[in-house]
């Protein structure tokens, strides 16, 4: 047995190293049935390291299957239109992954797969997590994963109390993951710790008397496991309530007015404001100018369209958007007002919660709310 992925110096008696004893459970406890990995090819690892970037194993497995009897083969995904990829995705929300995927997917068909970790962090829609857990589980190569359930896991085992969102704690936590990592058996030890994190420590009550690894858990040990990982305590916010409109055209298009350059999201094309933007006349971009609808009565709750809500750092934003009146005269588009289309919202530099909103709606919802995607 390899001692090599064990970050403490052993001497004779003491515990196996946390990835065998990992290992070990993952054998008879782990998912060995998981429809990618059989076959585990780098395709369909790849699609679905995607579908499961924000959403749970549960539900990726049967859009996965339906992904894949749509599009069996890399080639087959590259040449399909943007729209049939979206709506084989349609319902798994965060549609800027389908469009990721198939940029992602002409990429390949013309240069080939990748095998290497620089190579897959060069591709659309592939982070440092994605492409790790890519190279090990296609390629068993040793590769270091930190996904949020991963996080969980070493935080807890390695002890490490400061709050997860830092930078420096998130090193911390790669160097203890990294440690943790064996040289061999990648593919398996990968899956077993996501495994892990998903069915044994989880995020409350966690079934530490199942854990392989709880001898020499710290949080296990100190009883600390409610309060690691940390979260930053942040003081309470005030809330904004910032009323929005939805204006959209027979043709889908959707009416977006840029930003000021100073202020929340400068610069950003975000939807027009009910309540009015300040505007500086010394601004270098061409700003909001009055638009007709802003001269409209004031919105009544029926017009109302959808809510979401945005942290920023200084308050809560609360967004309303409500549907501009039918009889109101269309705006017309200025340097500062467009019409955007769906296909044109990617390329456009869009406020998080607005590209959320957004993408919601550019689809038919399944599992997904617009409500649910508001980031707070
Ligand atoms: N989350 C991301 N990748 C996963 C995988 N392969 N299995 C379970 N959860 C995951």
């Amino acid at each position: 047995m390899s001692l090599a992925g064990d970050p403490i110096p052993r001497s004779e008696g003491e515990d196996p190293p946390f990835s065998a004893r990992l290992l070990d459970w993952f054998d008879t406890h782990g998912r060995h049935n998981l429809p990618w990995q059989h076959p585990r090819t780098p395709y369909r690892v790849w699609v679905s390291e995607i579908m499961l970037q924000q959403t749970q194993v549960s539900t990726v497995i049967g859009y996965f299957e339906r992904f894949m009897a749509r599009f069996p083969s890399l080639e087959e995904l590259a040449a399909a239109p943007l729209d049939a990829v979206l709506s084989a995705w349609a319902g798994l929300g965060y549609y800027a992954r389908a469009r990721h995927l198939h940029a992602a997917a002409k990429a390949m068909a013309a240069r080939g797969i990748p095998d290497t970790l620089a190579h897959w962090l060069a591709l659309p829609g592939v982070g440092a997590s994605t492409a790790a857990a890519i190279m090990a589980q296609a390629f068993d190569q040793p590769a270091t994963i930190l996904d949020g359930n991963v996080k969980r896991v070493v935080a807890r085992h390695a002890g490490i109390g400061s709050p997860i969102e830092q930078a420096a704690t998130i090193h911390r936590l790669y160097d203890c993951a990294r440690a943790y990592t064996p040289p061999n058996r990648s593919a398996d030890y990968t899956q077993a710790i996501m495994d892990l994190g998903a069915t044994v420590c989880l995020r409350s009550q966690p079934h530490c008397l199942r854990c392989p690894v709880a001898g020499d858990c710290v949080a296990f040990i100190e009883q600390r496991t409610a309060e690691l990982p940390a979260r930053r305590v942040r003081p309470p916010v005030p809330l904004r309530p910032v009323r929005f409109w939805w204006w959209q055209r027979a043709d889908g298009r959707v009416l977006l007015e840029r930003r000021p350059a100073s202020g929340i999201w400068g610069g950003l094309w975000c939807l027009p404001e009910i309540d009015g933007l300040r505007v500086n006349p010394q601004e270098a971009l061409p700003t909001a100018v009055p638009i007709p609808e802003r001269m409209l009565p004031p919105p009544r709750p029926s017009q109302s369209h959808g809510r979401f809500a945005h942290r920023l750092t200084h308050f809560l934003m609360q967004g309303e958007v409500f549907t501009a009146p039918a009889d109101a005269p269309l705006p017309v588009a200025t340097d500062a007002l467009r019409w955007l289309a769906p296909h044109e919202w990617a390329d456009t530099g869009l406020p998080k919660p607005i590209r959320h909103y957004l993408d919601a709606q550019g689809m038919p919802l399944r599992e997904t709310s617009m409500h649910d995607h508001g980031s707070l």
